[in-house]
């Protein structure tokens, strides 16, 4: 099989694709164009991209005929027109729940670093500016004891709901559907985002991307959440509606923001690069060497065991 990786990946993950397949690729560390990906894909039966890589229907039927999968080297796949791949006969492959733990750690992280003002705290140790303890320095907001209300109970969701359990926390959410009690693990299940949002000291957003997410978390939300609530993203910027979110952190109307993920990134909204309450990191949820091997070695594995006819747990199409 030929394949192509449009990304450098780290050493041993790359290691993978071209001791297994003798993958050709992108050794220039940059994003690809469309125009540069379709070209590095001639010949090739297989492609593996990141969620930089949009491929819409245009890319779709502009893509070679060789090319017959797709590996997403991610969970998200709303940077992928599944229903154009699918019609076009291609297979696509993505990294389910090897990353759902790392993600998690991730929503704690950013829950802390929100609640107790990592950003304006560390940039006092590395500034220089701290001039020592006092009692009303960075007065921050508690983690253990809240309520925590999941959007998406997916695995992601489940596994930061599994942690909040460990730091006291009541776990609220809202789904498409209500899971079974033993998945819930005493959550309280919410109908409407609107019912969780009133229930959620810290709103942390685990849900997939589509047309039915996109701007859920809105002003008219936000308006909802206690006094002094925190919003944190672990899933999709494009969930959030910026300008809403940063309307309620300026007045205050909201405590603090953990975001990892950003409407348009790299490109984000100038107001969360400057705003104190906003604990902002580079969508690096899944980012550790053990998760990134292992999204490797998920893909490595879909591609061989479809190659032969059989049809892994990772392919979407
Ligand atoms: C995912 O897996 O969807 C992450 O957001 C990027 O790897």
């Amino acid at each position: 099989m030929r394949v192509y990786v449009a990304c450098l990946f780290p050493a041993p993950v790359l290691g993978l694709f071209v001791q297994r397949f003798g993958a050709a690729y992108n050794d220039t560390g940059a994003v690809l164009d469309t125009e540069a990906l379709i070209a590095s894909a001639r010949g090739m039966d297989a492609l593996v991209i990141t969620v930089t890589n949009r491929i819409d229907k245009d890319v779709v039927a502009a893509l070679p005929a060789s090319v017959k999968a797709i590996c997403t080297y991610s969970v998200g796949t709303d940077h992928l027109d599944l229903e154009a791949l699918r019609a076009k006969g291609i297979a696509v492959f993505s990294t389910p729940d090897v990353l759902s733990e790392s993600c998690a750690d991730t929503a704690m992280l950013l829950m802390l670093g929100a609640a107790r003002r990592a950003i304006e705290g560390i940039a006092l140790v590395r500034d220089g500016t701290w001039t020592g303890w006092t009692p009303q320095q960075l007065i921050g907001h508690d983690v253990w004891g809240k309520r925590l209300g999941v959007l998406g109970m997916g695995r992601i969701g489940r596994a930061i709901a599994k942690r909040a359990l460990g730091f006291g926390m009541q776990v609220h959410y809202h789904n498409r559907s209500r899971l079974a009690p033993d998945a819930e693990a005493g959550a309280q299940y919410h109908e409407s985002l609107e019912s969780l949002a009133s229930h959620s000291d810290f709103l942390c957003i685990a849900c997939p991307a589509n047309d039915s997410t996109r701007g859920i978390v809105n002003a008219d939300v936000l308006a909802r959440l206690p006094a002094q609530a925190i919003v944190c993203n672990v899933a999709r910027g494009d969930i959030i509606c910026d300008d809403d979110l940063i309307q309620a952190l300026q007045s205050g109307a909201i405590a603090a923001a953990g975001l990892d993920v950003y409407a348009g990134e790299p490109d984000i909204h100038p107001a969360y690069r400057s705003l104190p309450n906003v604990f902002g990191l580079p969508h690096i949820g899944s980012s550790t060497i053990g998760t990134r091997i292992a999204m490797g070695e998920m893909l490595c594995a879909g591609l061989q065991a479809w190659s032969t006819g059989a049809r892994p747990a990772n392919q979407l199409c």
